[in-house]
């Protein structure tokens, strides 16, 4: 995707073509081209920045990465699980609210409080659109 982009810019540049057909670059995106990323912030950028920003705010990350598996599941794993499932939103917003237990593994995940239920779900959101 960023290649992509990088491409395109340096075609329109060679070509001199400007900018009559805009290609959206979200701010955010944009910003995260300057910006030395880890992996989890690289993995997606743009309408899930804030997203990200909560997971390390609420300690997300000391218990999962987003390709590797740690205490917990790999978030891109819950994504392929959950990618054909109806509600799978309301599903994981339940499990990080409330807590998940047996679907995984042997350990439990506690229930995230200091999480409420908008931010659960935008974080569920960004989850499931790491598959
Ligand atoms: C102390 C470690 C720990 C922390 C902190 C933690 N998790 Fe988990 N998480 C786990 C474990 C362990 C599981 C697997 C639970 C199971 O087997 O049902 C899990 C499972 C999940 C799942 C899959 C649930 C399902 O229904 O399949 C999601 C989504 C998730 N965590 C998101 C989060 C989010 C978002 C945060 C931060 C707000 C967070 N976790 C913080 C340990 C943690």
């Amino acid at each position: 995707m960023r290649t992509f982009l990088v491409v395109l810019a340096a075609g329109m540049i060679l070509t001199g073509a400007g900018c009559q057909k805009q290609e959206e670059t979200p701010e955010s995106q944009k910003a995260d081209q300057t910006q030395k990323t880890t992996e989890a912030q690289s993995e997606n950028t743009g309408p899930f920045a804030e997203a990200i920003q909560l997971a390390k705010e609420k300690g997300c990350f000391s218990c999962h990465d987003v390709s590797a598996k740690r205490v917990g599941p790999a978030y891109k794993e819950v994504a392929k699980r959950y990618a054909d499932e109806e509600g799978a939103v309301d599903i994981l917003v339940k499990s990080i609210t409330e807590g998940s237990m047996g679907k995984w593994g042997t350990i439990p995940m506690n229930k995230q409080t200091g999480v409420t239920k908008d931010q659960a779900k935008l974080l569920a959101e960004w989850i499931l659109s790491l598959k």
